[in-house]
């Protein structure tokens, strides 16, 4: 898919003062500092478009991002942060939670997993949690750059495992980089997929 144009529109702290234009849109979640705001900006090729930053907790706020003039990249803080205040992550979880539940044009969401660690106990939570709820999510792991590929391979291998002991169905997984630009356009093809079959419904 070509990105025509892509900018800012708005950022929120409720779902309830997101756009009401019933655009289809797309969201990125996972762990602070995971690289969601990389992600955004190496699949629009707009290295400024997202805010980044090597510090967590960069992200406060629902930021969408118009693309084509017809559908939206969302850009959203992330959790597990461990410097933030309890009162911060409730409010987080309160706003994030209500946002996945109850925003009806939220497409999918992709869920954003450091390709180099572990698999996390917060992660396969809240994984879990989008599957109790029926939020439909797929997977993408990032900063692949930073793995030879055999290393690389050794840890999708561990991770699908680790998934396999929760679900009998893996989700769509998306192996990228936001450095190399890895992995682009199966990402992109995907939520092109997506917004046919929503055109077309
Ligand atoms: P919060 O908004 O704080 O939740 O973080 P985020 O998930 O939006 O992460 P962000 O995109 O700000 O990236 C965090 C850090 O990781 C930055 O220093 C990025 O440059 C770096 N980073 C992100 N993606 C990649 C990648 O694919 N490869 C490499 N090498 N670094 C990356
Ligand atoms: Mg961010």
């Amino acid at each position: 898919m070509k990105i025509e144009n892509a900018s800012f529109l708005i950022s929120n702290t409720t779902f309830k003062k997101c756009p009401q234009d019933g655009r289809p849109e797309f969201a990125f979640i996972g762990r602070s500092n995971v690289g969601k705001s990389s992600l955004i900006n190496m699949l629009t090729g707009k290295k400024k478009l997202a805010k980044t930053s090597s510090t967590p907790g960069k992200t406060q706020l629902i930021n969408h991002f118009i693309i084509n003039d017809e559908w939206y990249l969302v850009d959203l803080p992330g959790y597990g942060f461990a410097k933030a205040s309890k009162k911060s992550r409730q409010s987080w979880e309160i706003f994030i939670t209500e946002y996945l539940l109850h925003r009806e044009s939220l497409m999918t969401t992709f869920v954003l997993i450091d390709a180099r660690l572990a698999p996390q106990k917060i992660d396969l939570e809240f994984m879990n949690w989008c599957g109790s709820k029926g939020i439909p999510f797929s997977i993408v792991f990032t900063k692949t750059d930073k793995l030879s590929s055999s290393a690389l391979q050794k840890k999708l291998l561990a991770y699908r495992k680790e998934l396999l002991k929760f679900w009998d169905e893996l989700p769509p997984i998306f192996v990228t980089s936001s450095a190399s630009k890895f992995g682009r356009e199966p990402v992109l093809n995907y939520i092109e997929d997506i917004l046919k079959a929503f055109k077309s419904a």
